[in-house]
């Protein structure tokens, strides 16, 4: 039998006797009969949220029941944590860091600006940004035992695993950092984490490329530094493309936090650990990996690729309809149901670098693929727009960048959204060790008894 629930915003309302409804409050509360036992709940509702632990509360009279839990495979209606960092209003297409929209972000700041937006909640004076600015410039040098490290993975090994494990590696080189509740070592830590991250990417580049690694240009400003580390040979100082410079720093701050995506919530599950930042953010790069998160870029690039005409996208979009064809990637997003605020931007910046470069050779292909999955009912159905990472690649490949490293420039910019997270997350007085319930569908007890020859048995 369902048992029934009602929201009640004036509280007390509960059908059930007084002495089987568990204390309600003064403000809204979601009324609960339980049809199991007969007896009612009164619920507290905050924020639109109802806690879980609430349900614990109701039981049946079977010594067994621990109490109800919320059963949520991935998280599709379960809030794990109150944030102020990020908005997301999946509907409207909306996202804001800390209240700014991401479009006037884009438009008008640096990334650095608001990598400390996004921890500090404010936009920095200019005295805090001039030394942020300097702390993480003059952090960007990776410890020379690092060339060793990189140089022991193979000739064509991912980026993203190189990324990966020197991220977590970095956690050996400085082992005060384990001190995460002393404010100064999160300090150092967090700058690090922004000023070596690029010196490692581009140092997996030139180790896959086989050219010597360039090293950190403190004259520079932070992308035109990577840009530096990436593409510099013999030059005595290098210099960006201006066009490629915003655009990367635009890039950049398009990734650079969104809410409690799937890195976000490995750094926040890893971190409540209470382990090392290094080792925290470590498993957000990981997870980044995916191609349904991060990797994305990658896979969409490489779709495109297995198209490979315009004429072929008709029948690529009914292999996708029919299941065959696996999914079209940088498409569909969990929270948002109508355009990625993103991908709008991305879409313009394109245009951008193709006026200096030359358009994509497979830009057409991107475009009839949206233009036919936006007059399709079958995407608009389930809501499926271009997500950011559906135009991204054909950037990054007009700038010279090799496919695989694409998902490593997304982990570059989302930098700073995983550490204000795991900061977050860190001094949020709510928060404990993550672990989640479980409903046990495995076998009874039973008799131990080995299939190997000559085991004991029970
Ligand atoms: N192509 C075809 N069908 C899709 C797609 C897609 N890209 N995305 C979702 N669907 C279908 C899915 O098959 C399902 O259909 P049905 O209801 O008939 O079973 C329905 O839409 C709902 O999909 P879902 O898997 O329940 O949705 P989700 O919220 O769990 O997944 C997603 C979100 C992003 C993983 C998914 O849309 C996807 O796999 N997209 C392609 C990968 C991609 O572009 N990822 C980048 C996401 S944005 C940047 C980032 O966060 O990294």
């Amino acid at each position: 039998m369902p048992k029934t629930a009602t929201v009640n915003k004036s509280g007390r309302k509960s059908a059930a006797p007084p002495a089987a409804a568990a204390a309600a409050p003064s403000g809204s509360a979601l009324d609960i009969k339980d049809n199991r036992t007969g007896k009612s709940y009164s619920v507290p509702v905050a924020d639109c949220a109802t806690r879980a632990t609430e349900l614990k509360k109701i039981k049946t009279e079977n010594p067994d029941d621990s109490g109800l839990m919320s059963y949520d495979p991935a998280f599709l209606n379960t809030a794990s944590c109150k944030s102020s960092i990020t908005y997301i209003d999946g509907d409207k297409g909306i996202l804001r860091y800390r209240g700014y929209p991401i479009e006037q972000l884009a438009e008008n700041a640096t990334f650095l600006e608001v990598a400390w937006l996004l921890r500090h909640g404010e936009l920095p004076s200019q005295e805090e940004y001039d030394k942020f600015v300097h702390d993480v410039t003059f952090h960007t040098y990776v410890h020379e035992n690092f060339r060793k490290f990189l140089e022991g993975f193979r000739y064509d090994a991912h980026p993203m695993a190189m990324l990966n494990s020197s991220i977590a590696g970095l956690a050996s080189f400085y082992p005060s950092a384990r001190n995460i509740f002393d404010e100064t070592e999160r300090n150092i830590s967090i700058v690090r984490l922004l000023a070596k991250t690029p010196t490692i990417a581009a140092f997996s580049y030139r180790h896959v490329k086989g050219l010597p690694f360039v090293y950190p240009d403190n004259r520079l400003s932070y992308v035109e530094n990577f840009l530096s580390m990436i593409a510099r040979m013999s030059e005595s100082k290098y210099e960006a493309n201006p066009t490629f410079t915003r655009a990367l720093e635009i890039l950049f701050i398009l990734h650079a936090d969104h809410e409690q995506n799937c890195s976000a919530n490995a750094v926040r599950a890893v971190g409540s650990s209470h382990v090392d930042p290094f080792s925290a953010v470590s498993a957000g790069v990981a997870a980044l990996f995916g191609p349904l998160h991060g990797g994305a870029n990658e896979q969409v690039l490489r779709m495109i690729q297995e198209i490979g005409s315009v004429k072929n996208v008709p029948k690529f979009i009914e292999s996708v309809k029919s299941g065959e064809g696996g999914r079209l990637m940088g498409f569909g997003h969990r929270v948002y149901k109508s355009y990625d605020p993103r991908a709008k931007i991305v879409k313009k910046l394109a245009d951008e670098v193709f006026k200096v470069v030359g358009v994509d050779k497979d830009l057409e292909i991107a475009l009839e693929l949206e233009r036919i999955a936006l007059s399709d009912d079958y995407f608009t159905s389930r809501k499926l727009y271009p997500n950011v990472d559906f135009y991204t690649g054909l950037i990054y490949r007009s700038m010279a960048f090799p496919t695989d490293f694409f998902t490593v420039l997304f982990a570059i910019g989302r930098m700073p959204g995983w550490l204000a997270q795991w900061e977050e997350m860190l001094l949020d007085k709510e928060q404990k060790i993550a672990r989640p319930r479980q409903i046990y569908i495995g076998p009874k007890e039973r008799p131990y008894k080995s299939k190997l020859k000559g085991a004991k048995t029970q």
